[in-house]
């Protein structure tokens, strides 16, 4: 579930970068919505809703899960890094980024213009791309790093 979870990761931001890109072009040329985009901006949240899906499991059931790990009791969860990372500070944020790419996506479905779509499309799939950028465990954080490819 972990390598699931770390590979989903590759996966969104990809989709999410395309959808990006393709949302500032909309927005830009005043383009009309294309299917295309539409099937790009619900794949980029079905994984974003797969990855999610991963993470309750994990922050459950997984090797640090809570209802797997019994804490000390003198550990506080908020006063330690690591745990304090991967219960609440990930969690929360990637919740909120999935929140904001479900909310971009549904700019599809609203009687807008096209060109007001991708514009509000662009901004909540772009805010939700810097917090899940800096919610990642990247190699460099210390503490709760993990490598790029799992295994690595
Ligand atoms: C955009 C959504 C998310 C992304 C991109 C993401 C990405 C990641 C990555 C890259 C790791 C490190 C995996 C590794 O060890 O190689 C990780 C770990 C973890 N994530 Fe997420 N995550 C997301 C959402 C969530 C959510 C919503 C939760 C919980 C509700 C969650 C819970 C966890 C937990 C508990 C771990 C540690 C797992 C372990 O080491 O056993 N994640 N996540």
């Amino acid at each position: 579930m972990v390598l699931l979870h770390s590979y989903l990761r590759w996966l969104l931001l990809i989709l999410l970068l395309a959808s990006i890109v393709k949302s500032y072009s909309g927005m830009s040329y005043k383009k009309t919505l294309s299917a295309g985009d539409k099937k790009l901006w619900l794949f980029t949240m079905i994984s974003a809703h797969i990855t999610l899906l991963v993470g309750l499991y994990l922050i459950f059931f997984g090797r640090y899960g809570m209802f797997t790990v019994t804490l000390p009791p003198e550990t506080k969860v908020m006063k330690d890094s690591f745990y304090r990372f991967f219960w609440v500070e990930h969690p929360v944020m990637m919740i909120i980024a999935i929140g904001l790419i479900t909310v971009g996506r549904g700019q599809a479905k609203k009687s807008i213009p096209d060109a007001v779509k991708y514009k509000k499309a662009f901004w909540f799939f772009l805010i939700a791309l810097l917090i899940i950028l800096a919610a990642i465990p990247w190699p460099a954080y210390k503490e709760v790093g993990r490598p790029l490819i799992p295994g690595a």
